[in-house]
């Protein structure tokens, strides 16, 4: 291990774990989670407004335009409702479901749950610009933590989990997710799920291979992030970006491949990883559900449909669920 890396405060033990551990894989992959550093945080709010990226558009329009029945289906116990958004994001979706829950009688209080407190931040200053009257909690830590804690300390709440997020676990993972997040949940609370439906490649692959060029950007990024605090030295030309789907699966897949045969040394951990030419490096899965296989994940975690709201194309759907 280098030393000089080792004692550098933004040093982070867990990524370099996960890179050592991933590229050592017959099948080399890096883990998505890293994807969002400030660079990465900006190239993500570029690719949100690509004329191919359709996800946030399709769901903006499911809260803007149905944010008055999102509410109408809510049965709100003793007129105080606990708003728990999962991942800070700009809150723009969520300001028009909040907006709506202020008009009603109920006591609402935003708690937005994240790991960035900068994100954190500025996500509250902008809710308190557009919703001046809202009472707003910002929590930052681990997801899981925070909504433990708020288990014994709130009355009923309505967890958002929006914007596709849940699209970049495996099915296993996903599943998972879902249950521990169940046991966080009292009966009566809400969980909004926002996912990606399946639909045909010629619409869900050019969200994941823009013209631009920004998807690529983003996803080469993280070879930039690794060289930079991990010490490693790939060449970001000798990579490029492809993107994978199948309808029939439901899988939008991104990998970076290696043009040329090369290796590439590590500094933080000394360890060398030599790629073939044509190598790809998994870096992403985003999955694309259906009514089906949304039945699946929720089975036996004690959660029922209450709702599925879609935008007009159905490209989009926000299931409404409720702890039993
Ligand atoms: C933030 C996980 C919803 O999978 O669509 C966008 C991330 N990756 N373009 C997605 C992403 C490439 C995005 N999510």
């Amino acid at each position: 291990m280098n030393q000089a890396l080792k004692s550098d405060p933004s040093f982070d033990p867990h990524f370099l774990q996960s890179v050592t551990e991933g590229l050592g894989w017959a099948e080399k992959c890096l883990s998505s989670r890293y994807f969002y550093d400030d660079r990465g945080s900006e190239l993500f709010a570029q690719i949100m407004k690509l004329p191919e990226y359709y996800l946030t558009r399709s769901e903006m329009q499911i809260f803007t335009e149905q944010s008055n029945l999102i509410c109408q289906s809510l049965d709100i116990k003793a007129d105080k409702l606990e708003v728990v958004e999962l991942g800070a994001g700009d809150g723009s979706k969520t300001q028009h479901l909040l907006k709506q829950l202020l008009k009603s009688d109920a006591q609402i209080t935003y708690r937005p749950i994240d790991i960035s407190s900068g994100a954190l931040s500025s996500l509250k200053q902008q809710m308190h610009t557009a919703l001046p009257d809202l009472t707003i909690q910002i929590l930052c830590g681990d997801y899981f933590e925070k909504l433990e804690q708020l288990q014994e300390t709130v009355q009923q709440k309505l967890v958002l989990f929006i914007g596709s997020n849940l699209g970049n676990l495996d099915d296993t993972q996903a599943k998972s997710f879902i249950q521990r997040l169940s046991n966080t949940l009292n009966p009566g609370d809400y969980l909004m799920l926002g996912l990606d439906m399946i639909k045909p490649e010629q619409i869900v692959l050019p969200a994941y291979s823009d013209a631009a060029g920004i998807t690529a950007e983003f996803n080469l990024n993280l070879l930039r992030r690794i060289n930079r605090e991990l010490d490693a030295n790939f060449d970001l030309g000798s990579f490029k970006h492809v993107a994978e789907y199948q309808e029939s699966e439901g899988f939008a897949r991104s990998y970076l491949q290696s043009l040329k045969h090369q290796t590439v040394t590590l500094g933080a951990s000394g360890d060398q990883f030599t790629f073939q030419q044509g190598e790809k490096i998994h870096t992403e899965i985003s999955r694309k559900y259906s009514d089906e296989l949304l039945a699946e994940l929720i089975q036996g975690c004690q959660l029922t449909l209450e709702r599925k709201f879609t935008d007009t194309k159905g490209y989009f759907a926000d299931y409404l669920l409720q702890k039993s």
